[in-house]
């Protein structure tokens, strides 16, 4: 019989009182096709395809932005769970694209679902953010001092995508994905390990500037808009996230063919192949959801998860290793089980 996750992890720093107890997501209507690219810059459906496995993305309208796609995210979630969030006592959005730099879109998600009195942080971890955002949750419900969290992913990608860069605009795609996170009884909590880890030296390999230029030093490019040097991306995440899969893996104690699900950042298919070769999963152990969402940042992973419920993989008992990483660079991951 296969061996319980759950029961073999007995380091006190994996207890666990929380649970996932719903999942809502959105994209926008608009579709950006590899077609409508090829009509923009000089590329190709075929290079696109083959370099990332990126079918088409969608975009958010003009007056569409990161708020919007959380509230119709969290408005998925509503009516599909019957869940209440009155009582929600803390709201996390991971977000590297808030419609302001304050008000924070959390604060914007109490106001629009009318939750009493909570706390509401926006957290800045790139790609990483939706599963950075799950660990604080659970240390916060296992802490004792909040017992039920939402927490969403959200980005809108293409306000700060230069559209006239080829070689960052067939990447990325809109969209938001939230969850209802729970204190549950002692002893059934569903979160099972994690792992951080962040090589800030690597930063300047992709960036978006603000108000500085964050590292000054290396004279970067100060446009508001997304830069990457994506071979030196790339390098990193098929060596050092996998490694970081890894080391996550032995600190629950359980190999690849434990885990029913590996759901990795969505940032390329080649990497998503890379990390399952070097981690010892199977290809058909990852859910990728890139080829219609392209690379949606926080919003990427429970995207992600959503697709694989919906069409009948992930259920109710089944494990998960959801790791994300990127901007940083910075990767943050867990394993949890599944109870929806
Ligand atoms: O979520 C944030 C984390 N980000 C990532 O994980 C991104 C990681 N990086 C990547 O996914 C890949 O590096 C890219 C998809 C961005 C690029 O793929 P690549 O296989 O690493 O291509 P490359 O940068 O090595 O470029 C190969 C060639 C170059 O031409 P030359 O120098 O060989 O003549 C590029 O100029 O492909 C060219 N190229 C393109 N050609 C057609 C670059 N972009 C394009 C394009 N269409 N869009």
């Amino acid at each position: 019989m296969r061996q319980d996750p759950l029961a073999a992890t007995n380091a006190p720093m994996f207890r666990s009182l929380a649970r996932i107890a719903a999942i809502g997501t959105y994209v926008p209507e608009r579709k950006l096709t590899n077609a409508d690219l090829e009509r923009l810059v000089d590329t190709s459906d075929e290079w696109i395809l083959q370099r990332t496995g990126i079918r088409e993305r969608r975009i958010a309208r003009d007056d569409q932005y990161t708020s919007h796609l959380a509230y119709a995210a969290v408005a998925d979630l509503v009516a599909r769970y019957d869940v209440r969030l009155d009582d929600v006592d803390y709201v996390i959005v991971a977000t590297s694209t808030p419609d302001t730099v304050f008000p924070s879109v959390a604060a914007g998600v109490q106001a629009r679902f009318g939750i009493k009195s909570c706390g509401a942080v926006d957290i800045q971890a790139a790609c990483a953010g939706f599963t950075a955002g799950l660990q604080l949750a659970n240390g916060l419900i296992l802490s004792g001092l909040h017992r039920k969290i939402l927490v969403i992913g959200a980005d809108a990608l293409s306000k700060i995508t230069d559209y006239t860069d080829r070689t960052t605009c067939i990447l990325f795609g809109d969209g938001a994905g939230a969850v209802l996170v729970e204190r549950t009884e002692e002893g059934d909590g569903h979160f099972i390990a994690s792992y951080n880890s962040t090589d800030g030296d690597g930063g300047r390999h992709v960036y978006c500037s603000h108000l500085a230029p964050a590292i000054g030093e290396y004279g970067l490019i100060m446009n508001g808009k997304l830069v990457q040097n994506g071979r030196e991306v790339y390098r990193w995440a098929v060596s050092k996230v996998a490694e970081g899969v890894a080391e996550l893996l032995r600190s629950a104690n359980v190999g690849p063919e434990e885990i029913d699900w590996f759901v990795p950042h969505n940032a390329n298919m080649r990497i998503i192949e890379a990390l399952c070769e070097r981690t010892g999963f199977r290809g058909d152990q990852a859910i990728a959801s890139i080829a219609k969402h392209g690379n949606t940042s926080a919003a990427s992973i429970p995207l992600a998860m959503d697709e694989a419920l919906k069409d009948g993989r992930l259920k109710a008992g089944h494990t998960l290793l959801l790791h994300g990483f990127g901007g940083g660079l910075t990767q943050a991951g867990t394993i949890l089980r599944w109870s929806l």
